[in-house]
């Protein structure tokens, strides 16, 4: 079954993320602001991650992101060779998401902008699917932003999948993965609408590109496309390593499971009898 393959999973779960987040923008945008806002954007955006994790099930919030598989390969936790192919699936799932939410919306996207596919002025569309600089946005402004916010949001995706640090249930990390997107669009949205995700940025934006937006979607924010793509990787090793070194290598060694210690209560409780 397709469920059971690591890859498909990865394919559904940046399927679902982008299926979910960009029709929530689609649905701001092409209404002009009467069907939603900003708010509404990020908690789609967040709802999508919480839901598309729950359907993708097995996939641990580790993999949300190829700047995340890359850092755990950087830590020797992952193989290498698997890199390329889960960065596939995730390039793939937010491509066909973008398509599903253009072929959902089409009609929408046609009468707000009479017809025209734009990436900027007052009519433009492309942002649904992509990140693009806000105009006060200079570019080494937009990789700090970038590097700050993935540095951030790594950081707390292994504190979320560090097992020594407060075991959580199983099913809560999903909707925790949720209020942490949810935290980085309240806080961090408005530079460049926080994409924090090479796949799910750069997938899309290749969908507006064969789709009709054309050759504006690479050089709109003065070539802004790769900075949502490098300055996540830099940004997202900064995190990641930050969190090993404060506080992962201070765990002590030889840590005790709760099963462990279950196992033990009745072992003990055998004895006494
Ligand atoms: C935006 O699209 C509308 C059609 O929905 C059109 O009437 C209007 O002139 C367009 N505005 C600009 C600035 O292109």
């Amino acid at each position: 079954m397709c469920l059971q393959n690591y890859r498909c999973r990865l394919f559904f779960l940046f399927m679902h993320l982008q299926l979910i987040g960009s029709g929530a923008a689609a649905q701001v945008i092409t209404s002009r602001g009467t069907h939603g806002n900003y708010l509404t954007i990020q908690l789609g955006s967040a709802l999508g991650a919480v839901f598309g994790i729950f359907v993708a099930r097995g996939v641990s919030g580790a993999h949300l992101n190829p700047v995340y598989s890359l850092s755990l390969c950087v830590l020797g936790r992952h193989p290498w060779r698997k890199l390329p192919l889960y960065s596939l699936s995730h390039l793939v799932g937010a491509f066909l998401g973008a398509a599903t939410v253009y072929l959902q919306y089409y009609d929408a996207i046609q009468a707000f902008s009479g017809g025209e596919l734009l990436v900027a002025g007052p009519n433009a569309t492309a942002g649904i699917f992509c990140s693009y600089p806000a105009d006060h946005l200079s570019f080494w402004g937009g990789l700090v932003d970038q590097v700050v916010a993935t540095a951030l949001f790594l950081l707390c995706c292994v504190a979320l999948e560090d097992q020594q640090n407060g075991p959580l249930p199983d099913g809560l990390h999903p909707v925790l993965v949720g209020a942490l997107i949810l935290t980085m669009g309240v806080s961090m949205g408005s530079n460049c609408g926080f994409p924090l995700n090479p796949a799910r940025d750069l997938g899309p934006r290749l969908f507006t590109f064969v789709a009709g937006w054309g050759e504006e979607v690479f050089k709109a924010g003065g070539g802004w496309w790769w900075v949502p793509i490098v300055a996540p990787f830099v940004g997202g090793l900064l995190g990641t390593l930050t969190y090993e070194v404060l506080i992962e290598a201070h765990h002590q060694t030889t840590p005790q499971s709760p099963q462990q210690e279950l196992e033990e209560v009745v072992v003990d409780s055998g004895n006494n009898r």
